[in-house]
């Protein structure tokens, strides 16, 4: 795989450039999602006031992969959603999103992540684990009858 940049001009999207980076994104949904339908999850706070914290990964401009999160005050990081496109998985994309999530939130102060999936996303939950998150079904996380799998990682991992 060729040399991957962050953004073109190195760096997570800031709050000038997160709405365009959200219409992109929106705009090509089914090349990171497939059939599912996920413009519910894809609020616009994810990349207007949160836009800071998100990493994108391009190649030639064209975003391969993005992940949405959020920094808090209580040395909690989260993470709303994690993607790479269906034709560039298994190439340590998702691996790269995380560890330069990390790397940011460490250096404001968060301590540890938590990330949420659903219960039927197997494929979400061995990737996180593989990245060393526990990995434990809440139910009626979501609300009544809505469980869902909530991944786990403290103290972050050295290097982060
Ligand atoms: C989950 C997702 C982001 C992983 O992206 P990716 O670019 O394929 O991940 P990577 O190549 O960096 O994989 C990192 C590690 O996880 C493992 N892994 C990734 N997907 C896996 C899967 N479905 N099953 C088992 N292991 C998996 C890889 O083998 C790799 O292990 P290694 O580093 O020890 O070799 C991607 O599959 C995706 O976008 N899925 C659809 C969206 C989604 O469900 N997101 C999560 C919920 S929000």
């Amino acid at each position: 795989m060729r040399v991957l940049s962050i953004r073109q001009e190195g760096g997570p999207p800031v709050f000038e450039d997160g709405p365009s980076v959200l219409k992109e994104i929106l705009e090509d949904l089914p090349s990171f999602w497939g059939e599912r339908d996920m413009r519910a999850q894809h609020q616009p706070v994810w990349l207007r006031q949160f836009a800071s914290d998100a990493v994108v990964v391009r190649r030639d401009g064209v975003p391969l992969g993005y992940l949405l999160g959020a920094v808090t005050t209580h040395e909690l990081a989260y993470v709303q959603l994690i993607a790479t496109r269906t034709d560039h998985r298994g190439h340590g994309l998702g691996r790269l999103l995380y560890d330069t999530f990390l790397s940011q939130a460490r250096s404001r102060g968060a301590r540890r992540v938590e990330a949420i999936t659903a219960t039927t996303n197997t494929g979400s939950v061995a990737f996180h684990q593989r990245l060393g998150f526990s990995a434990h079904v809440v139910p009626d996380y979501a609300g009544p009858g809505q469980a869902r799998v909530l991944f786990g990682l403290a103290p972050l991992p050295q290097g982060h």
